[in-house]
């Protein structure tokens, strides 16, 4: 599905509601190649360990690093700051991970939106803790908000101001397996 078709007739939506399609998959696509070749081009050895944020950062992610022509590894690391609201509650905890020892790494964070900061503020300095000798951001959106601060080396998107669902993101677990991005 792409355009701005009537969201009511996606099956994936059910009786949900969604405002309209802010990226849709073609848009995605393209960019994320991009993105993939900007990548390749920074790190011409490679060996990069490419960290996604669980789950947000799941399918772009699995689509980036298949743009990625160097040898990378993947790991995840799973960190909240949301809850189930919509607002960021500034407060970041850390559930799951690095499982790969970081020492001496560079590591791209991969993200998938940059909302207030508050998490990369909180995962760039845990990472620098832990031993990594390098630490870059590629973030597929970025909202672009005065409180997100940290340096953000590759940006997909710089997206609206509004709750974004789909292509990872959610709303309450809800919208994640949308293959387009969708404002709620
Ligand atoms: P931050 O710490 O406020 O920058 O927010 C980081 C995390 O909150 C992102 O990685 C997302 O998982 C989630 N988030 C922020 N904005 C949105 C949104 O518009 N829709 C869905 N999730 C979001
Ligand atoms: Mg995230």
């Amino acid at each position: 599905m792409s355009g701005n078709g009537p969201l009511t007739r996606d099956p994936r939506v059910g009786d949900r509601s969604i405002r309209s399609i802010v990226y849709d998959e073609d848009t995605i696509r393209d960019r994320v190649a991009e993105l993939g070749r900007e990548i390749t081009e920074a790190y011409p050895d490679g060996d990069v360990l490419v960290l996604g944020t669980l789950k947000g950062a799941c399918l772009f992610m699995a689509d980036l690093v298949r743009r990625i022509a160097r040898p990378v590894q993947l790991d995840f690391v799973a960190a909240s700051s949301y809850g189930s609201g919509t607002v960021s509650s500034g407060k970041v905890d850390f559930l799951y991970g690095p499982t790969v020892d970081v020492v001496g790494r560079t590591v791209l964070i991969v993200e998938d939106i940059v909302d207030s900061g508050a998490t990369l503020e909180a995962l760039v300095p845990r990472l620098v803790s832990m031993g990594a000798s390098r630490v870059d951001i590629c973030a597929l959106l970025h909202k672009r908000l005065p409180t997100a601060t940290v340096d953000v080396r590759f940006v997909g998107f710089d997206a609206p101001k509004s709750f974004l669902v789909g292509y990872g993101l959610d709303h309450a677990e809800d919208f994640r397996h949308l293959p387009y991005i969708a404002s709620l």
